[in-house]
């Protein structure tokens, strides 16, 4: 299975706004956090000066405590709504004040492993720099506790922004937003796609609380209504961990080592606390309620990505997933078919991502699931095929959804069509 290579590469050219690479035309005019990091691996598939310029330009945004913010407002546009304006941080690249999963070293690793051209190494030593920061930032910031897991204060931090996973946190919140809500993203494609008003809602309510607050993290951390434990998130850092700390035997301290090996140990043993035997799948936990969510979604696959669970719950996740396919032919719904709150076109409520297929098939050949993890792809590289290179993907008909010509959608296309048996180098 293959897709039109010029076609995706066609994508991120047009896509291209000099050195960034905006998701899509109008309905996302900036750049994203963790879009980029996916956006760089599929550069590097044919343009490896385009994948360096895609992991510098993201760090432009990097703020002095670490925090890679996830937007980064490179240029002015009337397309998207929460601007700058709202979001009223004090960067001198106008950012947003909170972050995105952190896929940053694992591109970085990514990249940096193919790359041919004779500045590599300096690029890549710059640029450890700034993932070293950003998982420091994490560690301070989001666990302050030091519980070993990492806690979202934002359902957009975790990046799958309407996931069933925050329905409850996100009720209970009383806050109303001071600023008005002036949508743009349901002027470009049909509402029935994206997330509701009442979510929206939310969404800026809280940005008007941390705003408010000055984007202090240990303020916000306080004062937070909305703190949750989310599988991908922690998963996704896991990973990057262990890419951080390839790349830091080359440019890094025996303390930062150190440092990296500490925090995976004591992340790995936490994780231990959201699985759910009964459902076969990791789930977040609440810290206002210290109860884990029952909402399993795909983010409860990911750890698979970062070889956290043993043989016997991989075999118990490919189960689960299984059990999803029969209700939902095209893998991975991103809530279980299962669920009630299951919606096939809602964006984060059903629909096929193809980073998150990139990332589960990656999970299950680390376990030696090969069938199942060369099902997944074959079938995400079918999706883009006959529905397009789209935002995602309806899991009960194929239908493409959401923004077209999709920036991330087409690097996965590359990566995949790339490495068939492994999408990730040196793993
Ligand atoms: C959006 O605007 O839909 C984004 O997902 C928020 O980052």
């Amino acid at each position: 299975m293959t897709i039109d290579i010029e076609a995706a590469r066609a994508i991120l050219r047009a896509n291209d706004r000099g050195g960034y690479t905006v998701p899509t035309d109008r309905l996302y005019p900036f750049q994203w956090n963790w879009d980029s990091a996916f956006v760089a691996m599929g550069w590097a598939t044919f343009d490896e000066e385009r994948a360096w310029r895609e992991l510098e330009r993201l760090v432009e945004g990097q703020w002095n405590d670490g925090m890679v913010p996830h937007i980064v407002f490179h240029a002015p546009s009337d397309d998207y709504f929460p601007g700058p304006d709202v979001w009223r941080t004090r960067h001198s690249v106008p950012t947003s004040g909170i972050t995105q999963p952190p896929v940053f070293a694992t591109a970085l690793r990514h990249v940096f492993e193919i790359a041919r051209g004779p500045d590599a190494q300096a690029r890549a030593a710059r640029l450890y720099k700034c993932a070293l920061a950003s998982h420091d930032w994490w560690d301070r910031a989001r666990d302050p506790e030091g519980t070993g897991l990492v806690a979202i204060l934002h359902p957009w931090e975790s990046g799958m922004d309407n996931s069933p996973a925050w329905d409850e946190a996100m009720a209970r919140l009383t806050l109303q937003p001071t600023t008005p809500i002036r949508r743009r993203d349901i002027s470009h494609i049909g509402a029935e796609m994206r997330p509701r008003d009442e979510d929206y809602r939310r969404f800026i309510a809280l940005v008007d609380l941390y705003a408010g607050l000055g984007w202090e993290p240990a303020a916000m951390w306080r004062a937070s209504p909305f703190k949750l434990v989310d599988v991908a998130t922690n998963a996704i850092l896991h990973k990057a961990d262990e890419d951080l700390l390839v790349l830091a035997e080359k440019f890094g301290s025996d303390a930062e080592r150190r440092r990296i090996e500490a925090r995976m140990a004591r992340r790995a043993a936490a994780f231990a606390g959201l699985w759910n035997q009964d459902r076969r799948i990791y789930q977040a936990r609440d810290l206002g309620t210290g109860t884990v969510v029952s909402a399993s979604t795909s983010a409860g696959l990911l750890p698979l990505f970062a070889g956290i669970p043993g043989a016997r719950q991989a075999d118990e996740l490919a189960a689960e997933l299984e059990s999803w396919l029969a209700r939902a032919p095209y893998p991975v719904p991103s809530t279980s078919p299962l669920d009630p709150r299951f919606e096939p076109k809602r964006y984060w409520r059903g629909p096929v991502w193809a980073v998150v297929n990139f990332m589960i098939a990656e999970g299950f050949a680390r376990y030696g699931h090969m069938a199942l993890a060369a099902r997944i792809r074959t079938a995400t590289l079918a999706l883009m095929r006959d529905g397009g290179i789209a935002e995602y993907f309806d899991p009960t008909s194929g239908e493409g959804l959401g923004g077209g010509q999709f920036s991330w959608t087409a690097a996965i296309g590359l990566l995949m069509t790339d490495q068939p048996t492994r999408g990730q180098r040196g793993l």
